[in-house]
């Protein structure tokens, strides 16, 4: 297992991150100016994250997706770690926005993230279709947040 850094041709990661965010018009307005962690195993890609320096002292995740045969191997963990650790010393925060899933929240707090406020129907909004998700639409985005500033591995 490798994790790469793209800072260049980020488009050619655009088929796993509709995974992660299913309107491209949505990834495209981040893409450009995101850095792609991406692991690999061996030559296969298994699992991305994309990052924004969103200012002086906060990073975002914009998206995070592993592939459906490669989950619950830790690939996802791996990469949030590895993005806390890369940025500890530059960044105080990470953040990231998320639909209202108890999974996804979940998997969030459970790596040490807390939630701060939502956008109402963030997702009703911005998105030309229903985003559902365990059976439910999605409409508020949540906003989650972890300090890193001193940041030691899960
Ligand atoms: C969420 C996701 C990135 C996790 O990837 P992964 O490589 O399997 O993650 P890990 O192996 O590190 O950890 C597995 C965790 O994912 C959780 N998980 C499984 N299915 C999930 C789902 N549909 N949504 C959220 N979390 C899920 C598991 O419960 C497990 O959590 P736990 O360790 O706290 O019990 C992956 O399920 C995915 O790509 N889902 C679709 C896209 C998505 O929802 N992205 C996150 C929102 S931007």
């Amino acid at each position: 297992m490798k994790i790469y850094e793209i800072t260049t041709n980020q488009f050619d990661y655009m088929d796993i991150l509709l995974i992660g965010d299913e309107e491209e018009k949505m990834v495209n307005k981040y893409l450009k100016e995101s850095t792609i962690f991406a692991l690999y195993e061996g030559k296969i890609l298994a699992a991305v994250c994309a990052v924004v320096e969103t200012n002086s002292d906060t990073v975002e995740i914009k998206n995070l997706a592993t592939y459906p045969e490669y989950r619950n191997k830790g690939y996802a963990t791996e990469l949030i770690d590895f993005v806390c650790d890369k940025y500890k010393n530059t960044f105080q925060y990470i953040i990231l926005g998320t639909g209202e899933n108890e999974k996804t929240l979940n998997f969030y707090k459970k790596r040490g993230f807390v939630e701060t406020h939502r956008i109402k129907n963030f997702f009703v909004d911005n998105y030309s279709h229903p985003i559902i998700e365990n059976g439910k639409q999605l409409k508020d985005m949540i906003y989650l947040k972890k300090s890193i500033t001193g940041y030691s591995k899960i």
